[in-house]
């Protein structure tokens, strides 16, 4: 075939490939049979090949392609990825109501739909073609696995009807039953270790490397939420614009005049759960109206507007053969329920945390009871209770250790607290736990240096806390177990490499304790510098949005410390430099304020795009305040405003300035 010819015969062949994708994956249905389908499609492939300028990336046949990757890219979320809250029961969707209506009164629609258990994504288009594709990661910044999420047929690759500008869509990359039980039967033929779930798998093949093998993997997806680009009155809307554009939804949303009329579509859902193709774990209940749902705002990581509902969780029993003390990185020593294994939820139980002295009491769990175990969805499990009357004779109380069951040192109980800690900071599994944390991937993110070398370096004393890294010679290395010249060469330059580290993720590193991943960009995003957190106060410390009174002290109580000055000191002298957290961003300096209703956002969501941007908001007004964003119904701060000179924008200005 000529050029011109091949052309347009390939333009009708993606038309006409992409029209079947739709039918298949969004209308449920087939016009042609997949071998029809297969002949267009290698039809399509011929013709590329002979004319290979004429390839496009989302061409139908460029579903597999590109080299395996090194590592994933790090993508931050246009706007906060967020979770549900969960409700176990329909008192507790009764409460969620209440709780809304006093923020928000008024008559809700709800829209009710399966909750697939899956993988959460997020998918940007650009004039209708698929541009990136991420996982949720912590909500602010998830990992670019734009190459595996194309291997999906129910992701389109162009939208149709090309719409111009920017859409961003959110769903869930599940598996189905049947090819999850086929993929482990051709595992199990293989000889190779079987999958656990169809979630995990799911999960496993996003974050592939090898997009090839992903590829092998028979993933689905659907869409539930679209967070940019367009905009729906109501979910029912939303629903029908992702189908417009191509995209797969959980089958059968309903809407519903009120919250007593969904309670026999729970009951429907949970009994048909087993006979759904795919792992369904509970149904989500959205406000049907979006423009309500967005004034509720945000709680946490989740928006008040929607709820999980999950299902009743499956339970177990079994036996309890010991119970282990685990030193954490903090030093907290946790009592560990060694289980007979049992399968619960699809994967097989062997331990349950049993938190702390406090809660081995309150149970009464003893060596050779036999106790309900309790596991919801990827939740940990937990041992419920102890069924007594199968408990034998002579059983003993657990009780706490006194001296630590590594170092011998002595276990000390926090006044007040229910926490029993030991008492030697360099106690050999909090020194490894503390080194493998600061090296981890939300830390300084050092490669190849496994749970494994730690334990070796710490051995062979070698180091003793994360500085030590640092100063290791290739000399150091190479008489250990395991490393020949050139690993420990590698592993030299690897970790020299990393000498320079943001600030959030070197207060991860230093294992402050209640301080995590979000917490330490919370504090990153207000100090910017760590002298300025190291010096502030505890009142100064609990200000910042997301650190309570409790965080506050911690920090305040950790950098004091002597060993954290020895510690810090350390990590100087071995060269590390702790970058001062973006200005950069382009409101960085900025501080806002709000007065009246905004139109478009919730307060929460205006905020979270500032803090975003580099920018402030402020609680009151005063000289520090660069904007006043009046809204509708302003009123006495726009006055104090203008009396202090301040700079006063519209919402709209505002929606131009974060845009
Ligand atoms: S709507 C703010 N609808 O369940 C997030 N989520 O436990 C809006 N999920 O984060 C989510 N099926 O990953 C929605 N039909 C569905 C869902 C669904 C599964 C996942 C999603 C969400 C998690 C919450």
């Amino acid at each position: 075939m000529k050029k011109p010819q091949a052309i347009q015969r390939i333009a009708k062949l993606r038309e006409e490939i992409n029209h079947h994708r739709y039918l298949y994956h969004v209308k449920d249905t087939q016009e042609i049979s997949d071998a029809a389908l297969d002949s267009l499609k290698k039809e399509l492939h011929d013709l590329e090949q002979t004319y290979p300028d004429l390839i496009i990336a989302t061409s139908p046949t460029q579903r597999v392609g590109g080299q395996a990757l090194t590592s994933f890219k790090q993508i931050p979320h246009s706007t906060r990825m967020l979770s549900l809250e969960d409700a176990f029961s329909t008192k507790e969707l009764t409460a969620w109501e209440e709780r809304n209506q006093k923020i928000v009164p008024g008559k809700y629609q709800y829209f009710a739909e399966l909750k697939i258990d899956g993988l959460a994504v997020a998918l940007i288009y650009e004039n209708g073609e698929l541009i990136t594709g991420a996982t949720r990661g912590d909500g602010s910044t998830g990992e670019d696995v734009t190459h595996n999420l194309k291997t999906i047929e129910a992701i389109p690759l162009t939208l149709r009807g090309q719409p111009q500008g920017k859409i961003e869509v959110r769903g869930e990359v599940y598996m189905l039953k049947k090819d999850f039980e086929q993929l482990n039967a051709q595992r199990a033929k293989r000889g190779e270790k079987l999958f656990a779930n169809p979630r995990n798998v799911a999960a496993g093949s996003i974050r592939q490397l090898n997009p090839a093998m992903t590829a092998t993997r028979p993933l689905r997806f659907f869409a539930w939420e679209i967070t940019a680009g367009l905009s729906a009155a109501n979910r029912q809307q939303e629903y029908q614009q992702l189908q417009d554009l191509g995209f797969p939804v959980p089958p059968g949303a309903t809407v519903f005049s009120s919250l007593a009329a969904v309670a026999a579509y729970l009951k429907q859902a949970e009994l048909s759960r087993l006979s759904q193709p795919f792992l369904v774990d509970g149904v989500v209940l959205k406000i049907n109206d979006l423009s309500l749902s967005r004034r509720l705002g945000i709680v946490g990581k989740a928006p008040r507007g929607s709820i999980a509902f999950k299902f009743a969780a499956e339970e177990a029993t079994t036996v309890v053969e010991d119970i282990v003390v685990q030193i954490g990185r903090t030093g907290v020593l946790t009592p560990v329920a060694q289980l007979r294994p049992v399968q619960v939820a699809g994967t097989t139980v062997s331990r349950a945390t049993l938190h702390n002295a406090g809660e081995v009491a309150r149970k009464d769990v003893r060596v050779g009871d036999t106790v309900v175990i309790h596991k919801a969805g990827d939740i940990i499990p937990e041992v419920v209770k102890v069924l007594p009357k199968l408990r034998p004779r002579g059983t003993k109380p657990f009780t706490m250790p006194t001296s630590c069951p590594v170092c011998r040192a002595k276990v000390v109980q926090e006044p007040g607290g229910a926490a029993h800690r030991c008492s030697n900071p360099n106690c050999f599994p909090v020194q490894r736990e503390q080194i493998s944390h600061a090296i981890g991937r939300s830390g300084f993110d050092i490669e190849g240096l496994g749970d494994k070398i730690v334990e070796q370096l710490l051995q062979a004393g070698l180091i003793e806390d994360p500085p030590g890294l640092w100063q290791l010679t290739v000399g150091d290395l190479t008489p250990l177990e395991r490393f020949a010249d050139k690993s420990a060469d590698n592993l030299i330059k690897e970790i020299a490499t990393h000498k320079k580290i943001p600030l959030a993720r070197f207060l991860v590193a230093l294992s402050i304790p209640n301080v995590g991943t979000v917490t330490a960009q919370d504090l990153a995003r207000e100090f910017r510098e760590l002298a300025k957190i190291q010096q502030a106060s505890v009142a100064k410390l609990a200000a910042v949005d997301g650190v309570g009174q409790v965080v506050a002290t911690s920090l305040a109580q950790f950098f004091k410390a002597p060993r954290t000055i020895k510690l810090l000191d350390q990590y100087q002298q071995a060269g590390i430099i702790v970058s001062k957290a973006k200005s950069g961003g382009p409101l960085a300096g900025q501080t806002f304020l709000f007065t009246g209703s905004l139109p478009q956002m919730t307060r929460d969501e205006a905020k979270q795009r500032i803090q975003a941007l580099g920018g402030k908001v402020a609680s009151a007004i005063g000289k520090n305040v660069n904007y006043l964003v009046a809204g509708e119904a302003a009123g006495k701060k726009e006055r104090q405003a203008k009396a202090l000179g301040l700079k006063i924008i519209s919402p709209q200005q505002f929606a131009q300035m974060i845009s």
